[in-house]
């Protein structure tokens, strides 16, 4: 099968080319692709920011319909609308068994290739890989069944494909990860796609005041439509600006959800004594965080890091849907600019200028 698809070839080197997949094995689906979304992790795979083997085909937040299902698959069907996990969910792992699957080891995301070590794709003739056994920056996937999850068909797939990083991940963040309870105070630093959907899973939550802090104010205005109660611009001492506005105290849950160090620092030292500080944005492996060994027992905060919002997809996926249905979760509003698959590269030049809340290629 022949499909076009968005391939890395070098550092900030990457195109429209045409990929030749293999059929499905046992435990394996094919998708026609609807929508993906453009992610600043993909961005970051772009100009080598994370590792990855290349040539690569990008891609790992999306949603299609399955068109053909290998002999073992029994959690989807033909025909069935899906929306892909980067984190695959094997079920017999220790983390699956504990309940934890948003750590399933059962694929390396960085590896490019399926659980078996191998790939389906080609290129020129010669195997290649892709993003998160996934790259599904592509008109047609080939992918692990346990990495896809059924949804109800009433759903825009465009919607859907954002649920399977950017939405889920900022989300998951609030709702999960930092478990925000009704009535808590709440910063959100950096208002992209993640960080927008980490403030609307903090807002369903209940949290009250809720700020959001970028550099960029257009993004600090969407952050108002999307239910901040306070913007910060980042340009302004914003852990002072944080702090007047808790009064002193300093928010009951911070969010770093850009990937910085002094981002990061910042978001730690908005946070009040015994709070918790979220890392959610994916920094580079050579950047580090520094605490005071001093400060951090005596102000008893918690930090944490968080995958993918924490989630456990085949329940997480469906939740997100029913907030969006309800008006909750606001998707139709992310979904700020489309694109074909041939204008990707106005795409990503358009999520490095900061110009879309989340851009999405419509096959
Ligand atoms: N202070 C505050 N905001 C900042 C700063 C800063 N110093 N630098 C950048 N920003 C803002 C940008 O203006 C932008 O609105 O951070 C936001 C980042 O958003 P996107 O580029 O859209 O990134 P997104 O896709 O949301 O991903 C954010 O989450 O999952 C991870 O890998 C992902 O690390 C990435 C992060
Ligand atoms: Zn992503
Ligand atoms: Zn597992």
């Amino acid at each position: 099968m022949k499909a076009k698809a968005v391939v890395l070839t070098g550092q900030n080197e990457y195109s429209v080319r045409e990929i030749e997949l293999d059929a499905p094995k046992a435990d394996e689906v094919r998708i026609r692709m609807a929508a993906t979304g453009l992610c600043q992790s993909d961005m970051s795979v772009i100009n080598a920011k994370l590792p990855m083997p290349m040539p690569i085909v990008l891609g790992h937040e999306g949603a299609g319909v399955v068109e053909e299902i290998g002999a073992n698959v029994k959690n989807v069907k033909v025909g069935d609308h899906v929306i892909t996990s980067f984190i695959p969910m094997c079920g017999d792992c220790y983390f699956c068994l504990h309940q934890e699957p948003w750590l399933c080891t059962a694929t390396d995301i960085f590896s490019g290739m399926q659980p078996d070590g191998t790939s389906r794709v080609k290129l020129d003739g010669e195997y290649i890989g892709a993003f998160a056994a996934l790259g599904n920056m592509a008109e047609q996937v080939v992918c692990p069944s346990m990495c896809v999850v059924a949804i109800d068909k009433k759903y825009d797939l465009k919607a859907a494909a954002l649920v399977g990083c950017g939405v889920m991940t900022g989300a998951g963040a609030a709702l999960n990860t930092a478990q925000v309870q009704p009535g808590s105070s709440a910063a959100v630093f950096g208002c992209g796609g993640v960080g927008l959907s980490a403030l609307q899973g903090a807002k369903i939550a209940g949290a009250n005041p809720l700020i959001a802090v970028d550099l960029n104010d257009a993004k600090l205005e969407a952050a108002r439509d999307f239910g901040a109660t306070h913007t910060v611009n980042a340009s302004e001492d914003p852990v002072a600006q944080i702090m007047e506005i808790t009064g002193g105290i300093g928010v009951d849950y911070a969010f770093e959800v850009i990937g910085f160090p002094a981002v990061a620092a910042q978001a730690y030292a908005s946070t009040r004594r015994g709070g918790t500080t979220c890392m959610v944005g994916a920094g580079s492996p050579q950047d580090e965080y520094k605490f005071s060994a001093l400060e951090m027992p005596l102000s008893s905060k918690k930090v944490c890091g968080c995958i993918y919002g924490s989630t456990n997809a085949k329940v997480d996926f469906a939740k997100l849907l029913g907030f969006y249905e309800t008006g909750q979760l606001d998707l139709d509003r992310m979904c700020s600019r489309t694109y074909t698959i041939d204008e990707v590269h106005q795409g990503f030049d358009d999520l490095v200028e900061g110009r879309n809340i989340r851009g999405i290629i419509v096959y």
